[in-house]
């Protein structure tokens, strides 16, 4: 850690920024490029196989030299290096944080406390490959002798988010003969719905929590099992017991609580505390999608992740390219006031990459007091959402060209369509779909004015409405086709997008209190909606009198 204890505003690298924000953040992207002409072949960086276009953000080479600079004082160097040496640099849960372990090929030599870590990811990785590649080929069966051909995750956060994303990310990789679903919510509906059509003779749960008490995923885990047992049972197998060693299997750091819940722990994958809920996913959280996907497809994720922790490590900053998204992101947010950030994939494919950085980002940094208790000095975390281009064209692209906040999007697209696509003949679409990959970040910068506008014939009273005002940011990032290994690189390169910025902003990006308080409300009200007898109504006016209304509309 940075021997530096100063708030981050009070440096002079932050003052030497808000100065630099006054003499250049008014300034027009049409001018930026006019100016300078290698701009658009200068401001990128690549990593691995992922290039980041930045020249469309309000920024000058000048800015990028200060973010690194800024990135420096915040002891960005000294805290990666203290996170993968294993000290616990999540001092809340006094906890170490070492998804980069999940995927070093290395196979031994970093002992944190007292365990090789790097040895217990190969051997869970090594159960895992051997478990996918039985239940691949047809060698894992169930109860009653079938070969599995339907694959439940069951988990919540971190333990679904990066496996449901990651499914449908690589569908193009997986084995099409396997049905393979993904259920997290409470809502009753959630399981109903993944299960409706399966046989329970061949199907599998996964189960997934890493502490394996997390109310969704129980009760979901719970039904599944009501649901497995009883549809063995009608027809005409028994045997709950030896039913469930078949049909489920467990992702968890809690063997103590695997067991309780009835699942042989041989059949259990293990983890461990130093793998945040949200950094999970290259953990045995995973495992439904090596099945999906095989173990050498994984292997070339896990690979893809690697590359980017090492260019992150070693990179220079202003060449750094999970580094400068993570700075870039701070300059919206602390010097324009930028309060969300669009992500937009140019993928059907990754519909869900969204909703994944959610958590990844949001959970992470969505922080209002420092590492040390003290409250922030700036703003922190940003709002992240977004949908797949070009979908969102057609939805919400109009606020982000002609709206009064400023939205911050990154770009994702991919040179080659993927294999099922072309399979189909259904290349020649790609370009299009490229072309509006192209065009959006072009007319977000640069515009159109009110003098073009008029040029082209328009009614006068119509031309303030057709101005497009440009000088709205984006970056570019492209990778040529959507394989396993660029999935990997993209959400490694998100991952420490994350950490950069909390190293900046001086908070723990591993911990995740707010999300505690809920929990306990929910299990305090639960009782009240259950009981027969009328509840003491004994929370707060609104409360109460919606716990009523929901009583009687369910007829109590
Ligand atoms: O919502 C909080 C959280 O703890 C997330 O951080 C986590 O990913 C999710 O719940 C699920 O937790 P678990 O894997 O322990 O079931």
């Amino acid at each position: 850690m940075t021997s530096d204890t100063r708030a981050i505003s009070e440096t002079p690298e932050w003052q030497a920024l808000a100065q630099h924000h006054r003499e250049v953040g008014d300034r027009h992207l049409r001018d930026l490029f006019a100016e300078d002409p290698q701009r658009g072949t200068d401001l990128v960086v690549t990593a691995g196989d992922l290039y980041l276009d930045y020249s469309k953000n309000r920024l000058t080479r000048e800015t990028v030299r200060l973010l690194a600079a800024l990135a420096e004082r915040a002891g960005l160097r000294e805290r990666t290096e203290a996170m993968v040496r294993g000290e616990h640099v999540n001092p809340t849960e006094d906890r170490a944080v070492l998804h980069v372990a999940l995927r070093d090929p290395a196979t031994g030599g970093l002992v944190v406390d007292g365990q090789d870590v790097r040895a217990d990811v190969h051997e869970v990785l090594g159960r895992m490959a051997d478990f996918a590649d039985r239940v691949r080929g047809g060698a894992w069966t169930g109860h009653t002798g079938e070969r599995i051909r339907a694959v439940v995750n069951v988990g919540i956060g971190g333990s679904d988010l990066g496996p449901a994303m990651a499914h449908q990310a690589l569908r193009d990789s997986t084995d099409r003969s396997l049905t393979f679903r993904f259920v997290s919510n409470i809502d009753p509906t959630d399981l109903a719905e993944a299960t409706r059509d399966l046989d329970p003779a061949s199907t599998l749960f996964v189960v997934a929590s890493k502490t394996f008490t997390t109310q969704e995923t129980l009760t979901n885990a719970r039904e599944a099992r009501r649901w497995l047992v009883e549809g063995l049972a009608a027809q005409g197998h028994g045997g709950d017991s030896e039913a469930v060693a078949r049909h489920f299997v467990a992702v968890s750091t809690n063997a103590e609580k695997v067991a309780e819940f009835g699942i042989d722990t041989a059949n259990m994958f293990g983890f461990w505390d130093w793998v945040g809920g949200r950094y999970s996913f290259t953990s045995a959280v995973g495992l439904s999608l090596m099945v999906a996907i095989g173990p050498e497809r994984y292997r070339e994720m896990l690979d893809g992740f690697h590359t980017i922790d090492e260019h992150f490590r070693t990179a220079p900053y202003e060449e750094n390219l999970p580094a400068l998204l993570g700075l870039i992101s701070v300059w919206y947010v602390d010097f324009f006031g930028a309060q969300s950030q669009a992500v937009l994939p140019y993928s059907q494919y990754l519909a869900r990459f969204p909703a994944y950085l959610q958590q990844l980002c949001m959970e992470s940094n969505g922080k209002s007091v420092r590492v040390d208790g003290s409250p922030v000095d700036v703003p922190t975390g940003e709002v992240v959402w977004g949908e797949p281009g070009t979908n969102g064209q057609h939805a919400f692209h109009q606020l982000l060209h002609q709206g009064t906040v400023l939205v911050p999007a990154d770009f994702i697209g991919f040179a080659q369509p993927n294999d099922l696509a072309r399979d189909r003949d259904l290349d020649g679409m790609h370009d299009l779909f490229l072309a509006n990959f192209l065009a959006q970040p072009r007319a977000l910068a640069f515009g159109r004015t009110a003098e073009e506008v008029a040029a082209e014939g328009t009614a006068e009273a119509v031309v303030p409405h057709r101005v497009m005002p440009g000088n709205r940011p984006s970056n570019a990032i492209v990778a040529p086709k959507l394989t396993p290994s660029v999935l990997g690189q993209l959400v490694a390169a998100y991952e420490h997008r994350v950490f950069t910025q909390g190293v900046v902003w001086g908070i723990n990006s591993f911990d995740q209190w707010g999300v505690e308080l809920g929990k306990v409300m929910a299990s305090q009200l639960a009782p009240q909606l259950q009981s027969e007898a009328a509840p003491e109504y004994d929370a707060d006016s609104s409360t109460d009198a919606l716990v009523r209304l929901l009583r009687e509309g369910r007829g109590r």
